[in-house]
């Protein structure tokens, strides 16, 4: 049932401490909302999951096995990944190369490319496309598959941010705030996609700021501060609980 499990990650920065001892379960399936004032520590921990930061202490295990200190692509190569902003650097790559990009980093790929030869490579390549071009009907980015990132709208750059994440087949999914700068249309579009592949098996951990979203999408609600976990329960019960407005005044208050 568990697919992803935080177990006692603590992470400090010189003097800073940013986790503390975080301890959270994310059950396969589920579309989990990870909330919590700034500086909570939600970021530090999608960057110690992901491969980022090494935790000081504590373990990360995706399905069933520890993934604590393991390389990004390590991470992704069993299935779970979070979500990059569009570098700068690729700005004359269209959407669809981006796809095509992020597909290519498969595992075992440059090895099985050596065994099967040239026709195995162009067969790969050809389902490489078939895949993009999937990803892309699924996102509604096939009209804008030739255009550059710096020519579409930001909303449309969130999702093909979350395409990208796709083309690597995941079994769960780590959004960092990936509303932020979207206007309030494509908020709502972009939420009626993460709950379809939600509904197609992904599982899902969104950080969101946008709370009345944050409780249409949800099925549960984690919350941090302090760098470790709060509370957890469906939005209204986290909500009413007054530690947790205490820890958002607090921050107010600051
Ligand atoms: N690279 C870093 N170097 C030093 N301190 C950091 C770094 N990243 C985050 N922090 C600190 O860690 C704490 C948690 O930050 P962060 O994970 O970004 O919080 P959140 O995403 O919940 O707003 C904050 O006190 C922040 O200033
Ligand atoms: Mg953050």
């Amino acid at each position: 049932m568990t697919l992803l499990s935080i177990r006692n990650v603590s992470l400090h920065f010189g003097g800073v401490q940013a986790l503390t001892g975080a301890s959270f379960d994310v059950a396969r399936g589920t579309l989990t909302g990870l909330i919590g004032p700034n500086g909570a520590g939600k970021t530090t921990l999608f960057n110690c999951i992901s491969g980022l930061y090494r935790p000081t202490g504590g373990a990360i295990v995706f399905d069933g096995q520890p993934i604590t200190g393991l390389a990004p692509d390590r991470i992704t190569a069993r299935g779970l990944i979070r979500t990059f902003q569009l570098a700068r650097g690729f700005a004359r790559m269209t959407v669809f190369d981006h796809l095509l990009l992020y597909g290519q980093h498969q595992p075992g790929e440059s090895l099985l490319g050596a065994l099967v030869g040239d026709r195995g490579a162009a067969e790969r390549e050809a389902q490489l496309q078939e895949k993009a071009w999937a990803v892309a009907r699924r996102l509604k980015l096939e009209r804008i598959v030739d255009a550059l990132p710096g020519n579409i709208s930001g909303g449309q750059k969130k999702l093909l941010e979350i395409g990208r994440a796709l083309m690597t087949d995941p079994q769960m999914l780590l959004l960092d705030e990936p509303m932020a700068g979207v206007n309030p249309t494509l908020v709502n579009e972009i939420g009626d996609h993460l709950l379809a592949l939600q509904q197609e098996g992904l599982t899902i951990l969104l950080i969101e700021h946008d709370m009345p979203l944050i409780r249409r999408l949800c099925d549960e609600v984690i919350v941090m501060a302090d760098g470790a976990f709060m509370a957890r329960g469906d939005f209204d019960q986290v909500a009413a609980d007054s530690r947790v407005q205490e820890a958002y005044l607090g921050v107010v208050r600051a």
